[in-house]
């Protein structure tokens, strides 16, 4: 009888599930969409309501299509980061608060100076953000007091559907250390950062390894989903460390670079070894004994959809790509600077903008086109440096995402990175790492090495041009200098967008 594995991905946009069988074929796929509340300027907020709403919509809809009993696990992935707070009897206290919310900036630089950089990077594996979870706790404290009081349990979103699915308050490592209140390098919660934001130990959830079998189906929500009452769930990731999964990152040396809209290389190691100056985010992996680094671009694809939408609305993306070859590298002197929507890394600065430097009279929109494509890939080309000095050296990378489905902007960015990158089997991502994390938790596999070996595969490679790598590796240098360079000119721009 052959055996089924489920992915849940609580994505920021919707929820879904994927199901796919022992050899990594896909099954059957089903999502439901979540709205997503902006009632002030910074602020994201969902109703945990609607993920569970729409997470036990997709299982029903799947479950028409596969017998029940022939699914041995389920595997969680979602947004990371978002604040999920619940009462005593488990009910939330108020809107969840997301991973891009914005309103715990005070809330950072109190922790972060009680702390001390150093100490706190040491511990989270990164500097620490507003869209993490620990400050935003301490955001409700300070400026929600009568709501701060009702708080018993604090999750993340996938975790408070796995609450809905079985009653355990549980996170995976991976996912937890999203929070910023992990000691990392010992895989569990900091009592020293516990004491420094005031919060309970007994709030959190008990943390797994993202394989581990963390929780079973309840008869109640057998009864909502379609699922079988006592079907093993496992720890399963956030859509990041999930995607790296799916992708098949599962060794020392791997690496992904995913250029949707935001723009994420992955990385995995075997030590905990994070950036010294928190410019990227180094957290537990998705597999026992491993960490993965991250950084993330704000706006990659996001960046040519903008240039797209704003100067050439009725051009197909055919013709964006036909423009894009008809213009030789470096887009006659043309360069862009991405952070459209501020940067995360290896720049964290909220002010910092988008910028085309070099303009003269001989450039038309196939340069804006090119230099749009090129400035995105060498921010990517940053964060592969930012790998390279903790030591992780990728001979070769997986691209997804927009860029990978352009051959020009494909070739140039394989230009840019300097190595070989290659495609894989599936696009499902996330969801497809949480249902391989379920394999493994099912037993059907040994550890996730060996499940992705059988369950994800090498599509095709292309190799950087010769011509193409010496042009931009000269070019790279006048890039690195943009930031640096517009720093001031981005903080003194802020005061004028409202
Ligand atoms: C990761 C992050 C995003 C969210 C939403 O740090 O903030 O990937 O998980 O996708």
């Amino acid at each position: 009888m052959s055996k089924y594995f489920i992915g849940v991905d609580v994505s920021t946009t919707a929820s879904k599930a994927l199901v796919v069988d022992e050899q990594g074929n896909v099954v059957a796929v089903k999502g439901y969409p979540h709205d997503l509340s902006t009632p002030r300027p910074l602020w994201s907020e969902q109703d945990p309501e609607n993920w569970w709403r729409a997470a036990s919509s997709a299982l029903r809809d799947v479950l028409q299509q596969v017998p029940a009993e022939q699914v041995a696990a389920v595997g969680l992935t979602g947004q990371m980061h978002g604040l999920t707070s619940l009462n005593k009897d488990g009910h939330p206290v108020r809107p969840a608060i997301l991973w891009n919310d914005q309103r715990s900036i005070a809330q950072c630089a109190t922790i972060t100076a009680r702390i001390g950089e150093k100490r706190l990077y040491q511990l989270i594996g990164s500097i620490l953000l507003p869209g993490f979870t620990a400050p935003k706790i301490l955001w409700v404290k300070e400026n929600e007091p009568d709501v701060y009081a009702q708080i018993a349990h604090v999750l993340l979103p996938k975790d408070y559907v796995r609450y809905r699915l079985s009653g355990a308050f549980v996170a995976d490592v991976a996912d937890g250390s999203g929070f910023g209140l992990m000691d990392l390098s010992k895989r569990d919660w900091s009592d020293e950062l516990l004491d420094a934001y005031g919060i309970p130990r007994a709030w959190l959830p008990k943390l797994c390894e993202s394989q581990d079998v963390s929780a079973y189906v309840s008869e109640e929500a057998a009864a909502i989903t379609g699922l079988k009452a006592g079907t093993p769930i496992v720890g399963g990731a956030g859509d990041q460390p999930a995607a790296g999964v799916g992708n098949g990152i599962v060794e020392f040396g791997g690496c992904s670079l995913t250029i949707g809209t935001s723009g994420v290389a992955f990385a995995i190691n075997t030590r905990y070894a994070p950036e010294p100056d928190g410019r990227l985010h180094t957290f537990c992996g998705p597999i026992p004994g491993t960490w993965f680094h991250m950084g993330v671009m704000l706006s990659a694809a996001g960046g040519l959809r903008w240039l797209h939408d704003t100067f050439a609305a009725n051009m197909s993306y055919d013709e964006i790509n036909r423009h894009a070859e008809s213009v030789p590298r470096g887009s006659l002197g043309l360069l862009f600077a991405p952070y459209m929507t501020g940067e995360r890394n290896p720049h964290p600065d909220p002010f910092a903008r988008g910028a085309f430097v070099g303009l003269t009279l001989r450039h038309g929109l196939p340069h804006f086109i090119r230099a749009v494509m090129e400035g995105v890939a060498f921010g990517m080309r940053d964060q592969l440096e930012l790998l390279r000095t903790l030591g992780v050296h990728p001979s070769e990378a997986v691209i997804s995402g927009g860029a990978a489905n352009s051959p020009v902007w494909r070739q140039l960015t394989t230009d840019i990175m300097g190595i070989p990158l290659y495609t894989v089997n599936t696009n499902e991502g996330a969801a497809f790492g949480a249902a391989i994390l379920a394999a493994v938790g099912a037993g059907a596999y040994p550890n996730v090495p060996a499940a992705c070996a059988q369950m994800v595969r090498k599509v095709d490679s292309q190799d950087p041009d010769p011509a193409g790598k010496a042009d931009y590796e000269r070019l790279y240098p006048a890039f690195q200098a943009l930031y640096p360079s517009l720093k001031g000119t981005f903080a003194a721009l802020a005061q004028y967008e409202s």
